[in-house]
Parts: structure tokens; C-alpha cells; sequence
């Protein structure tokens, strides 16, 4: 289904043609279409369900900053809320950082993601911007191609194409975009053998601030979304189905590893979605290939510990934008290698972080005790550092914030 025509465009190509709508693919998208190149997205869910896939919440201070620079912050600035403070909750009691006051002295916007990429949508659609849904990008046969084709299944499920003269593959971690990446790709993959159930609860968030448990049952993560819903994680074995554990077991396990002594209990209400997430990290270095390029979830997947996946898929996607613009517009040959290598160290330092995150948070899974005791260990000292010294309170609210 096709939301709009632009100016009237040679059917199936673009300039650009964009796999996904997700922040990445939408900002681009906005940003493409406002400074002029032809660009077109393709996408292979409904337009319903790409405005309604709860995901990521939490909006870096940049993402906030990129988006007001384009125009595009109307919808979060009216319903998203400021956020500064965290709390580590452990068998010691609890502390309390309030990041907006520390490090760069930034915070973050809880908005949803889904109302993100609604605002995303309708200002591309008001802008005249072409979009497709229901139209799955199959593969990228030949991406070192000059005239690159899309293979697509279209919306009455007929296979079609698409000609372009750069693909962006902004389509996720399991999008067409990676599967066309010609071998020998270098993608550096670490599975943290931690596994998160994540759970959204219609229920008001219980603390006003954002909840790290680091309990002996294993971590539980506690983030206000609205009013009237809570995200909650819980550390889960590796491999449980997302339905094993009924609601009262899920209630007891958060009840019990987010208990402290001065806190009263959590406030419950129906579980309205669950799901399981491995935590990974996988970056494909680099990030173009000929005249494909990747941003967000397809050119780096982070682990949700440090909430920076939609930060970066925004990041990518205005430089992507300005790379695209300076090539397309202005015959600038370096600019989408130049693209690669800035995202990929922006990419890089979210990943450090994350990874500190996730060994700060997590026990360190089926070590023998002499290991895990050291491991222990150092969390403790980690956590006391993090308690009492300003130093590392600002390096923590820098990075925690930053992208
Ligand atoms: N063809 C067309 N569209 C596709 C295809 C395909 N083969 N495969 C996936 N898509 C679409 C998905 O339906 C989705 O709408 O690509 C879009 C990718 O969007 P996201 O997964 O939101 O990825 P991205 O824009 O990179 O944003 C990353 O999303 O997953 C969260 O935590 C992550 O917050 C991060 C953010």
C-alpha cells in the first residue's frame, strides 16, 4: 500500500531507496526527502504495526537535540517526560544517582518508541515522502552494483523490484539488508550469555526513577514508560520460553529482587506483553559495502542494559542523511566512507558502555565459584565506587546518557 505520492516518480526507483521504518529508516527518510533526494522506504509490516511495536523508551539528550535540529520534536517535547535519576537497589539497600545533575548535566525523554515513529511517519507523510508497506525487501543481489536492485514481495505478495542508486538498510538484525552483506563481512558477535525476560505491565511505575536490582535470584530492571504502564526486566535462564512463568511468579521474582527494607512493594497490574531477550552485541564493520549502507539494529545490535539502541539508530541515521546529501547533491566521494567510520566509532563507545553495564549488573553466568567469587567481588567494588566517588558518578552519567 502506498501512503502518498510525491512529485510523480518513475515506478520502483529512487535515488534511495530504504529498507525498514523504524527510527532509523524514518529519520533518514525525513531528512533525505527535506533536502531534496529522491528517496523512497519500503516496509514490511502494516502501517499499524509499525506505530504500535512497543520497544526502546528511553531518549538520550542527543537524540532529543537531533531531533528539535530537524523540526521533529513537536510530539516528544508535548507527551514525553524528563528523566534523571537512577537507583541501584542491592542485598546492602539502595543508592540513588541523580545523573541529570552530574557528569554533562544531561537527561533523557521517556517517550515510547512506537510514538516516536509515529511522529516520524506522519511528518514524512505530510512532507509528501513515499513509503510502501507491507512490501518485504527479499535481498540486495549485487550491492557493489552501481545501479543496485531490491527484490521485494510485494503487498499482494507478487514477487516485484526496486532500482536505486544507494540501498540503506535500515531494517533490523534480521533484515534483508544483512543477509545481502557479500562474504568475508567482518561482524564482530559476543553473546553475554545473560538472558532478560522484559515485560511491560499496565501498571503505574513503583519509584521515580529507573530501577536496578542486583539481587542473588539474578538482576531486575524497573523503567517508567507512562502513568499507567511499567517496562520491568528479570534475568531468566537462557532458553526458558517467554510463557513459562505465570504472572504471580513473575510478580513474587520483582517483588522479591526489587525489595528493600525502606521501599514499599511494587505496584502490580496485568503483564500485557512479555518477551525474551538474549543479550548480544554485533557489529558489521563496515558499515557500507559498495552502495549499501547499514544503520541502526542492522549495523549494530547492543544489548537493551544500557538503553542506546534507538540513541544510535537516530545518531547513524543524520549522518547517514548528511553522507547521502553530500554524495547524491554534491558529488562528495568520501562522504559514505567517511559515514562508516564516524558511526562505527559513536557504535564502539555505546558498546564499552553497555558492556560495563552488563558486568555490573549481571552474575557472571557458569563460572565455578573461585571465578564467580571474583567476579562478585569486583561488582561490589564497582558499586561502592559508583556510590561514593563524584569522579565516577560523572563518568557514569556522561556515558549513561550520552551517545
Ligand atoms: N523488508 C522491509 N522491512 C523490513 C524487513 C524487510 N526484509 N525486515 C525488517 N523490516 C522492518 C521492520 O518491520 C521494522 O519496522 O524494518 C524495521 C526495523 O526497525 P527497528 O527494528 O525499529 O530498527 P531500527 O530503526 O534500526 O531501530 C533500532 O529499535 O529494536 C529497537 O532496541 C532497538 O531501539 C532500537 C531500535
Amino acid at each position: 500500500m502506498t501512503q502518498r505520492q510525491n512529485t510523480p516518480a518513475p515506478r520502483n526507483t529512487a535515488d534511495v531507496v530504504i529498507l525498514g521504518a523504524g527510527p532509523a529508516g524514518l529519520l533518514l527518510a525525513n531528512l533525505l526527502h527535506r533536502n531534496g533526494v529522491d528517496c523512497a522506504v519500503l516496509e514490511r509490516a502494516t502501517r499499524a504495526h509499525v506505530q504500535t511495536r512497543a520497544r526502546a523508551g528511553f531518549l538520550a539528550a542527543t537524540t532529543v537535540r537531533t531531533l528539535e535540529r530537524h523540526g521533529l520534536a513537536d510530539g516528544l517535547h508535548r507527551r514525553g517526560h524528563r528523566h534523571g535519576t537512577c537507583e541501584f537497589r542491592t542485598d546492602d539497600g539502595r543508592f540513588r544517582l541523580d545523573y541529570a545533575t552530574l557528569g554533562r548535566r544531561d537527561q533523557h525523554t521517556v517517550y515510547p518508541q512506537q510514538d516516536l515513529v509515529t511522529d516520524l511517519l506522519t511528518h514524512y507523510l505530510d512532507a509528501g515522502g513515499r513509503i510502501h508497506f507491507e512490501t518485504e525487501a527479499l535481498a540486495v543481489p549485487d550491492p557493489h552494483s552501481t545501479r543496485p536492485t531490491v527484490t521485494v514481495r510485494d503487498a499482494d505478495g507478487r514477487p516485484d523490484h526496486w532500482q536505486a542508486r544507494y540501498v540503506a538498510g535500515c531494517d533490523g538484525r534480521h533484515g534483508a539488508a544483512r543477509r545481502s552483506l557479500p562474504p568475508g563481512t567482518v561482524r564482530h558477535h559476543r553473546d553475554h550469555g545473560v538472558s532478560w525476560l522484559g515485560l511491560l505491565a499496565q501498571a503505574p511505575p513503583s519509584l521515580d526513577a529507573v530501577g536496578y536490582a542486583l539481587h542473588p535470584h539474578g538482576f531486575a530492571g524497573h523503567m517508567a514508560r507512562t502513568p499507567h504502564v511499567t517496562r520491568y526486566y528479570l534475568q531468566y535462564e537462557r532458553g526458558t520460553p517467554a510463557d513459562t512463568w505465570t504472572e504471580d511468579r513473575i510478580w513474587h521474582e520483582l517483588d522479591t529482587r526489587m525489595r528493600t527494607d525502606d521501599h514499599g512493594p511494587l505496584h502490580h497490574g496485568p503483564i500485557a506483553h512479555r518477551t525474551v531477550v538474549d543479550l548480544e552485541s554485533d557489529v558489521v564493520q563496515p558499515l557500507r559495502h559498495g552502495s549499501l549502507l547499514l544503520a541502526g539494529d542492522a549495523a549494530s545490535l547492543i544489548s537493551p542494559s544500557a538503553a542506546k539502541g534507538a540513541n544510535l539508530a537516530v545518531l547513524e541515521a543524520e549522518l547517514l542523511a548528511h553522507a547521502l546529501t553530500d554524495t547524491l547533491a554534491h558529488g562528495d566521494r568520501g562522504a559514505l566512507d567517511r559515514y562508516s567510520a564516524q558511526a562505527l566509532t559513536h557504535i564502539w563507545r555505546a558498546q564499552d558502555f553497555s558492556l560495563w553495564m552488563i558486568r555490573l549488573l549481571h552474575a557472571e553466568p557458569g563460572q565455578p565459584h573461585g571465578e564467580s567469587f571474583f567476579h562478585e567481588s569486583l561488582r561490589r567494588s564497582r558499586l561502592a565506587s559508583l556510590r561514593t566517588s563524584r569522579t565516577h558518578q560523572d563518568w557514569f552519567a556522561e556515558n549513561y546518557v550520552g551517545v
